[in-house]
């Protein structure tokens, strides 16, 4: 068992964050990796980065946004309460290296995965600028905790409610013209990381993403989660969750993620549970 340690409530209660005991993958987990969580015996195994670890207290933290059913599950558990099965450390942690100017672009809950890897770019030596997206003011988590990982970092808001009024491309396009950027991380919604990677092929600069496809097991052996990048079949599971922007095949994986839409809406009425 996996018991919580810290619960918030962000943004309103409609993304929680929980610090949960789990030692031995505090210890082996690198930036950009990912846990699956079960919260009890007939529960469906939920896949979520981590966004941060305390290897010295034995914990790590996720951040996840209430948007089915068994998220809407893990939102019942509190303090004191344990999640019967976590797996991981999963997935290939993200390639770090020096290489000069980089820009991380997050836009919802995509902000919780990009932190610990924008912190370790920082680390070893990048000029860092970070660009985060919410539609409004009342929803964009994590602000302090991005300031400290970056050397600047922008905020944009689809409202206009805060920071610069658009989208996170505006932002991304003025410093890409500046010419000295040499890699962008983009992390957050499917159509986020399509633009970006569009604009950014544009301008020649390297672009990692991290995809969220719907996954099973975790471990490359159902196929699920397979992805088209460059033309191949990947599994995110085992070969990702981060590939080359310029390569992914974005439209494939919306209409992969909506495959079962009708199927989310029926269990979580079925099961009482409210978003
Ligand atoms: C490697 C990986 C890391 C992830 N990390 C995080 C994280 O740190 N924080 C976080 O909030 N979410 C993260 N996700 C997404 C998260 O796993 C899903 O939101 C969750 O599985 C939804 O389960 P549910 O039963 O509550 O909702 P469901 O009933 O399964 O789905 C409800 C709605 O959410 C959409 N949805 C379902 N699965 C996904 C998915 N994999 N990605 C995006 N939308 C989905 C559906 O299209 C539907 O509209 C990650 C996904 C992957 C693959
Ligand atoms: S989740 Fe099953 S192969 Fe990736």
């Amino acid at each position: 068992m996996f018991k919580i340690v810290e619960r918030e409530e962000m943004t309103g209660g409609t993304v929680i964050r929980n610090e949960i005991e789990a030692p031995l993958i505090a210890r082996k987990a690198r930036p950009g990796q990912f846990v699956i969580l079960k919260a009890n015996e007939t529960g469906e195994r939920i896949p979520l980065t981590m966004a941060d670890t305390n290897p010295e207290k034995g914990t790590i933290t996720i951040i996840y946004m209430v948007v089915g059913k068994s998220t809407a599950l893990f939102r019942e558990l509190k303090v004191g309460d344990a999640y019967q099965d976590i797996i991981g450390p999963l997935g290939a942690p993200t390639h770090l290296e020096k290489v000069g100017k980089v820009v991380c672009v997050g836009g919802g809950t995509g902000i919780a995965v990009l932190h610990p890897i924008t912190r370790a770019l920082k680390e070893i030596g990048n000029d860092v600028t970070c660009i985060v997206g919410a539609r409004s003011k009342d929803i964009l988590i994590m602000e302090d905790e991005m300031k400290n990982a970056s050397n600047d970092l922008r905020i944009c808001t689809d409202d206009g409610s805060y920071g610069h009024h658009g989208f996170v491309t505006d932002v991304l396009k003025e410093v890409l013209e500046k010419g000295d950027v040499k890699l962008v991380v983009a992390i957050g919604p499917v159509p986020m990381m399509k633009f970006v990677s569009k604009m950014t092929k544009e301008y020649n600069v390297k672009t990692m993403v991290s995809l969220n496809p719907i996954m099973v097991d975790g471990t490359g052996m159902c196929g699920c989660c397979r992805v088209s990048v460059g033309g191949e079949t990947k599994f995110a599971c085992v070969d990702g969750p981060e590939f080359d922007g310029h390569e992914v095949d974005y439209d494939e994986l919306m209409l992969r993620l909506l495959a079962y839409r009708e199927d989310e809406k029926r269990s979580l009425e079925e099961s009482g549970l409210q978003l």
